[in-house]
């Protein structure tokens, strides 16, 4: 099963600048409690921009078409072993791994949806427009089935199953 992990605005925004400006601490949790002891799959970009990667107590599936970490002119593929695997292609990824978290970014995320490959997603939405530059573009509410989990002022938590 791919369980699609993000937080996003109130337009479906990913990121802006390149970070997620609205990201807070009780999202940061959910997301630890959610992942941890599983297996995550992310495109190149997540993996080499998010500094806290890679995390403990999981392993990381990184995407790339060269299958390859290239940053700044080195590979850092060796530096992370054995906690970080490259793979070239995402159902390269669900051959090896029937049952993972797709924790993006923009790029992986939309071609993830728009192939009809994810069956599960838990959403934190907060109730926000930050003028985001990436966006959830594929993610068409139809296709699930909704369950509210958390609701408040600023944000909302909801699964989605399709
Ligand atoms: N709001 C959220 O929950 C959330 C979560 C994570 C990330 N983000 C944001 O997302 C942004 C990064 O997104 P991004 O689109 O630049 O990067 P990305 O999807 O993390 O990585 C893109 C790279 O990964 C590889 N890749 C991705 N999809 C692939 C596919 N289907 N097949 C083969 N290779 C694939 C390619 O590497 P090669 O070029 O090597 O082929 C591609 O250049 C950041 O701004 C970050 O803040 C937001």
């Amino acid at each position: 099963m791919i369980r699609l992990i993000a937080i996003v605005d109130l337009d479906f925004g990913l990121s802006k600048n390149r970070s997620i400006p609205w990201s807070f601490l009780e999202d940061r949790r959910l997301f630890y409690a959610k992942t941890k002891n599983s297996v995550l799959a992310m495109g190149k970009n997540t993996f080499l921009e998010t500094e806290e990667m890679p995390l403990k107590e999981r392993m990381h599936c990184v995407i790339s078409s060269e299958l390859s970490l290239k940053h700044n002119g080195g590979d850092l593929s060796a530096k992370f072993q054995p906690n970080v695997q490259i793979f070239r292609t995402l159902p390269e990824v669900c051959a090896k791994h029937g049952d993972f978290w797709l924790i993006g970014g923009a790029k992986l995320y939309n071609y993830a949806l728009e192939k009809n490959l994810v069956d599960y997603a838990l959403i934190t939405q907060v109730h926000q427009r930050h003028n985001a530059d990436t966006f959830l573009t594929y993610f068409h509410l139809e296709k699930f089935s909704r369950k509210i989990l958390e609701k408040n002022d600023r944000y909302s938590v909801s699964e989605f199953l399709r």
